[in-house]
């Protein structure tokens, strides 16, 4: 007997994270002098893909890395963790991304990145990783530090095939913009809920479940907006649902959203409804933050079953 589809490919970023630990962020121009640096894996691709397969999901990433020393290692690493890295692309004349983060005290960062071998992921070559395996999928996440086209092409495949897409906006882009309408649930932040309906010229009066409201009567789709430690607000079908977040000890906010989306789209892989879905993904974010580096507190299936018990 074959069951449901319930494989989730990930489509977008892989890092390395250079992380300092300072009292307070720098402002414009400022220099501080923190702890560190510490070196993790990061990328808001990978990152999404380790907390989908620790939440026990069958996860093909699709990315691209240098081919050096540092992307073979990056590689080996996502692969320990059981993801298929066979469709990320190395490439040789770019270098591994790279983000530059500043934490501080309480636990919020500051976050550049240098895309390298990102910035340069073919749509080609998300199709030619995504067409053969979308039947046997539950789920396309993606995430937008990749080209715009990138990303449209992952939207695309997944819409031709009737498969669930989740796009994280972070950052909004033109890709985003041009997604809506396609069928794909977003994920914003606040601030990025209000700078997508402000590039898709919507205004934004209102407070968050209006914003979402409207942008999910736009999208024809879901809208999760991710609100920290105040949980998540769910636009779905004319209705908004509040999901508070458990209280938590935050040390790292890095990641939280990256493990808030893996897991959802895990879920939704595996044919949770949403809310139950959204449910988990709230808890695992809430795990997450209780360690320094974007995937060290991402938490195992088990653990996110036992929060939501508790
Ligand atoms: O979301 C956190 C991630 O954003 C970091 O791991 C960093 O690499 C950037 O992509």
């Amino acid at each position: 007997m074959t069951g449901p589809p319930r494989g989730l490919a990930v489509v977008g970023a892989i890092n390395v994270d250079l992380v300092v630990s300072s009292e307070r962020l720098p402002r414009a121009g400022e220099t501080v002098v923190g702890e560190g640096p510490q070196s993790f894996g990061g990328g808001k691709g990978a990152n999404a893909a380790v907390a989908a397969a620790r939440a026990a999901a069958d996860v093909v990433l699709v990315g691209a890395v240098g081919a050096d020393r540092t992307g073979a290692e990056t590689l080996d690493r996502l692969a320990a963790e059981g993801i298929d890295v066979a469709a990320v692309a190395r490439l040789a004349d770019e270098p591994t991304g790279v983000a530059l983060i500043v934490v501080d005290a309480a636990g919020e960062n500051q976050i550049a990145v240098g895309a390298g071998a990102n910035g340069a992921l073919r749509a080609d070559a998300v199709r030619a990783a995504l067409e053969p395996r979308v039947a046997a999928l539950g789920c396309v996440l993606v995430s937008t530090e990749i080209p715009d086209e990138a990303v449209l092409a992952a939207v695309e495949v997944a819409a031709a095939a009737g498969v669930r897409c989740v796009v994280n906006p972070a950052p909004p882009t033109l890709a985003v913009e041009r997604s809506v309408g396609r069928g794909a649930l977003l994920t914003p932040n606040a601030g990025e809920l209000e700078d997508l309906l402000g590039r898709l010229g919507q205004g934004s009066e209102g407070g968050d479940a209006d914003r979402a409201a409207v942008l999910s009567r736009s999208s024809g789709a879901p809208v999760i907006v991710t609100r920290g430690g105040d949980g998540v607000l769910i636009a779905a079908a004319g209705e908004i649902a509040e999901l508070p977040a458990p209280p938590a000890t935050v040390v790292d906010t890095t990641g939280a959203g990256d493990t808030f989306n893996g897991v959802l789209a895990a879920r939704l892989a595996a044919g949770d409804e949403l809310r139950r879905a959204a449910e988990l993904a709230v808890a695992a974010a809430s795990i997450s933050v209780g360690t320094r580096g974007a995937r060290e507190g991402m938490p195992t299936a088990a653990e996110i079953a036992a929060a939501v018990a508790a």
